[in-house]
């Protein structure tokens, strides 16, 4: 018999994509146009699509996002993603593996994600407000490459049995001052604001992904979660709370950290846009789920080698030979985005 925990984790799986299939997610990414040029001066054969980075140094701007590991269903899914993610060579996040540092029987459901893919970039995965000795053991779990500390706060509050006490600052500072691998610090959705990321620049944050709205939206799954999805119970006036993976990546304009992006990455045109807009490195979850669920491994395997295909393409369509040359491609965005870049003073060059 599965723990309560083990069972929450294949409700958010099974939620998720119940979700995506009832309303397919639109991307905040469509708010942003790339200006067309008819002389890019570029050969798709010579287009690098490497990461510039010494400690994520993956060869592909996209990764797999945090999911699945928990339970016995989603320790599956966690093997067929590995699986996927060795074929294709692409990165990895397992789900959260806060479960596995209190129910033992968990553990295998992320160790299978190692051992699918021994020498893959496989990343850890940990709520905010655990210790980092903690964070130390998840890592070490999996052997993780880095780690990613989530961000959830809005979450937490829909969930019944969420966490109430949101003091994170301290532990998300040891964890970076003492992790033995690079860490993101990553919103599960719900978005970033300029703040946020200046209060992780000071603790020391090199690799924030500032998790968008637009995408899987965890405030509807945890009220169908709760059963509270009644008129009288539910928390329905959340279910657009936050700040869009767009908005946040406007918002992200003037950190010098590495900037991550996820939420509603539905097409290699989104991960162009979204580099575009400042983002090193791109997080794709839901669609990458539904393909798998919907479709099976071999079929996913099939979509991110399309991507891959389709990606040199995008980059010499508008004039990048690599990932520093996309900063400099011309954008416009529509009236609603412009005027949140507006109200908000965001520093965007190019808007
Ligand atoms: C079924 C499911 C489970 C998830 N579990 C986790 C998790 O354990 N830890 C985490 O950081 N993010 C988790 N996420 C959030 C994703 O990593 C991602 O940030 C979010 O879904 C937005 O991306 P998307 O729109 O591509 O799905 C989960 C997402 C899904 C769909």
């Amino acid at each position: 018999m599965e723990s309560e925990h083990a069972h929450r984790k294949d409700e958010h799986l099974a939620l998720a994509e119940a979700e995506f299939k009832k309303n397919p997610p639109i991307s905040s990414l469509n708010q942003v146009r790339l200006i067309h040029r008819s002389l890019p001066e570029t050969n798709v054969q010579h287009v690098d699509l490497r990461i510039q980075d010494t400690a994520l140094n993956w060869d592909y701007p996209f990764y797999i996002e945090a999911m699945t590991g928990g339970s016995y269903k989603t320790g599956e899914i966690n093997e067929q993603l590995a699986t996927v993610a060795k074929t294709t060579g692409l990165a990895m996040a397992v789900g959260s593996q806060s479960i596995a540092l209190k129910d033992f029987d968990a553990i295998p459901s992320f160790e299978i994600a190692r051992k699918a893919n021994p020498d893959g970039f496989l990343i850890a995965n940990i709520g905010a407000g655990h210790t980092a000795y903690e964070a130390q053991r998840v890592i070490n779990m999996i052997g993780a490459n880095a780690l990613e500390v989530h961000v959830n706060v809005a979450q937490e509050i829909v969930m019944a049995e969420g966490d109430r006490d949101f003091h994170w600052l301290e532990s998300i500072g040891e964890i970076i001052t003492t992790s033995s691998v690079p860490v993101i610090i990553k919103e599960v959705g719900f978005g970033m604001d300029q703040q946020t990321i200046l209060q992780l620049e000071q603790l020391g944050a090199k690799y924030i992904n500032v998790g968008g709205r637009s995408g899987t939206n965890f405030a509807v799954i945890e009220d169908r979660r709760n059963r509270t999805d009644t008129p009288k119970n539910s928390h329905h006036y959340l279910y657009d709370w936050g700040q869009t993976t767009a908005e946040s990546l406007l918002e992200a304009q003037s950190s010098s950290a590495h900037i991550m992006a996820t939420g509603g990455i539905s097409s290699p045109l989104d991960v162009v846009k979204a580099q575009v807009l400042g983002a090193k490195a791109v997080g794709v979850a839901g669609y990458f789920l539904h393909d798998l669920l919907s479709f099976g491994p071999e079929h996913l395997i099939e979509t991110i080698q399309l991507w891959q295909a389709h990606l040199p393409k995008l980059y010499a369509l508008v004039g990048a030979s690599q990932q520093s040359d996309l900063t400099a491609v011309p954008y416009v965005l529509n009236s609603e985005l412009s005027n949140y870049a507006q109200q908000r003073n965001l520093n965007t060059p190019k808007f």
